[in-house]
């Protein structure tokens, strides 16, 4: 979702901010532009379309000159993609600029009250609001403007402000979207997420709820809206900024998966010690463990489909009631929490917006949250009472494969933890899925290996209308996953169903040629599947079929056959995904389609 960039210092500001504009544009956008103060004034570039075109209009920023400016690439919420929509905005002197993520919640109330004190609206943003507000209480003292600005304002917020009356100075500020500021010996930097800044500095400040940062070239100093100064500790990242790059692969997508072996064994190994599941940032003993009677797994798109399996594996392994709900409905639900209940919350980017308030409205009722996140430092993972983090390193494309199996993986460990704690996993079994988990990062590479194969097959569906993903229990969740990584890069219509549903309406849809993905993986339920797919072959349908290597009889049903290695059925999620994502990539490359930057779509919705 929309990014900001905000520089201040002893170097040219516009390219620092192009670059790290750049480094924000896989959060997806559709217009850019820039604020730069020359030494007299405060002048704005903006553009529709890709941050290339902002690039170009200003040669690289070169024709900005300046040493203080703020940067911005929006995604639409108020008004459609247009130059005059594009942030910054301005107040009418052209004296006071904005740059904001999220959303004004009390903006229609505003703008009626500034538009009653004589000020003139040119765009149909919310943020319009906040430059004219500023301008309303302006006497001089910008801090103080700033914190009378944040009294008024309802909703969520990551601000990159510049006063032309004080040129050395920059302010940001945020609520509920995400904000770091960070320093180098040239200068300060603000970002909306680390990589924009991550190659001027590795030391950051995640900025918290209602906080003021005011930035000079050489020092900043944090607010509350109060106006006292606080004290803040940096963070040292990490990883590193080439794991943000592309490293000679076509899209960010395909480096991506082909990290998930690494990315499965990053997250596993640290936590199998001695023949055991050691998660330490459970904090639980057995006793605790023992005492849950109900686990409540709340997320979005596919850390919801990873939650669905997660459901599959930890109601069978460690037999405890599990409910998955989408965090948008949860939030509003008014759900039932009982106690001995926990909540799991799954984010990759630890920021989306309704898994954030599921995870408030949970804690406000009491209740522990256990975070499966994998930024770290996000809002999640700094609200949550427990994190277990994912380190799939930073996800670029905005379809997510890496975090998702990494989140996969986190939830098996889950499930084994709680059903030994619970007495419901034997030694045997216990030794023999840790032997499974522990193969799954090989076979996984074994799978990205077979890419050719999937991409011939793909490049037959570059022209599908439909495409329709079945399975049961675990392959239903599956399904899931498989079916949006189609749809979500492809645009070609796809959904997913329990195999056993399709009678009761959807087998209308098939025609001659409709492709069927059928997934199965589960020993008990072949023959099952195998009946419902001879179901849709017989209404014309043709089946791909994604299977364990056992599975031979399934030929006589399925016109195209994918196997995958053998494990436990429980992990089958795991390896059946990977050709399931090579197909989505392959029919959107196919279709010439931005795989990294799917139109419409955000890396992180910090936005309701
Ligand atoms: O950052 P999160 O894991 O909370 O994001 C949740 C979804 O927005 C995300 O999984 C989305 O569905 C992806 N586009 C899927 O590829």
């Amino acid at each position: 979702m929309c990014g900001i960039v905000g520089y201040i210092g002893t170097k040219q500001a516009a390219p620092i901010i192009l670059d790290g504009l750049s480094k924000l544009e896989y959060r997806g956008y559709d217009s850019a532009g820039m604020a730069i103060y020359d030494g007299g004034k405060i002048n704005i570039t903006k553009s529709v379309g890709r941050l290339k075109v902002l690039e170009n209009l200003t040669h690289g920023g070169e024709t900005m000159p300046g040493i203080c400016g703020i940067g911005h690439t929006r995604w639409a919420t108020h008004g459609v993609p247009s130059n005059t929509n594009a942030h910054p905005h301005y107040n009418a002197a052209e004296t006071i600029t904005v740059v904001h993520n999220g959303i004004i919640e009390n903006y229609l109330h505003l703008r009626q009250m500034l538009t009653d004190k004589g000020y003139q609206f040119v765009s149909e943003t919310d943020t319009e609001v906040l430059a004219h507000l500023l301008d309303y209480y302006y006497r001089g003292n910008p801090l103080e403007t700033v914190t009378k600005v944040l009294h008024r304002v309802e909703g969520s917020y990551a601000l990159g402000i510049l006063f032309a009356d004080c040129p050395d100075q920059v302010f940001a500020a945020r609520k509920d979207s995400p904000l770091v500021v960070g320093q180098n010996e040239d200068g300060c930097f603000i970002a909306s997420d680390v990589p924009a800044i991550l190659k001027y500095t590795r030391k950051v400040y995640y900025v918290d709820n209602q906080e003021v940062v005011r930035l000079r070239a050489d020092h900043m100093h944090f607010y509350s809206v109060d106006e006292e100064e606080l004290t803040k500790e940096p963070v040292t990242i990490e990883w590193d900024a080439n794991a943000a790059e592309k490293a000679g692969y076509e899209h960010f997508m395909l480096k991506e998966m082909y990290e998930q072996p690494k990315t499965v064994t990053d997250t596993l190994m640290p936590r199998i010690k001695e023949k055991d599941i050691v998660i330490e940032e459970l904090n639980m003993s057995d006793e605790e463990l023992n005492s849950v009677n109900k686990i409540h797994i709340v997320a979005c798109g596919s850390a919801y489909h990873a939650g669905v399996t997660g459901k599959y594996v930890i109601e069978g392994l460690a037999r405890i009631p599990v409910e998955v709900d989408l965090a948008s409905e949860f939030r509003y639900r008014n759900p039932i929490l009982e106690e001995g209940a926990m909540v799991v919350v799954i984010s990759q980017s630890g920021e989306t917006a309704d898994t954030l308030a599921a995870l408030r409205e949970s804690k406000a009722r009491g209740f522990k949250v256990l975070g499966i996140v994998n930024v770290v430092g996000s809002s999640i993972a700094r609200e949550a009472d427990n994190v277990m983090y994912t380190w799939a390193g930073p996800e670029i494309a905005v379809a997510t494969t890496k975090a998702y199996s990494a989140q996969l993986v986190a939830l098996y460990l889950l499930a084994m933890k709680f059903g030994k704690a619970r007495g419901k996993i034997d030694s045997k079994l216990f030794a023999s899925l840790l032997g499974d988990l522990k193969r799954l990062p090989n076979q996984i590479e074994m799978l990205l290996n077979n890419k050719l194969k999937i991409q011939k097959f793909a490049n037959r569906y570059i022209g599908a209308k439909d495409v329709f993903f079945i399975g049961r229990g675990i392959d239903y969740a599956i399904s899931l996953e498989g079916s949006l990584k189609l749809k979500e890069i492809s645009y070609i219509h796809s959904e997913a169903y329990a195999a056993g549903e399709l009678k009761h309406g959807t087998i209308s849809l098939i025609e001659e040629g409709t492709l069927v993905a059928a997934v199965s993986t589960q020993p008990d339920l072949y023959a099952k599947t195998i009946s419902n797919m001879v179901e849709v072959k017989a209404r014309g349908a043709f089946v791909l079929a994604v299977t364990c290597e056992e599975n031979k009889e399934i030929e006589k049903a399925a016109d195209y056959v994918i196997y995958i290695p053998e494990t436990n059925p429980y992990f089958t999620n795991s390896l059946a995904i990977i050709p399931l994502q090579l197909f989505g990539y392959y029919v959107a490359v196919g279709k010439g389609c931005d795989v990294d930057k799917p139109r419409n779509l955000a890396k992180s919705v910090t936005v309701e």
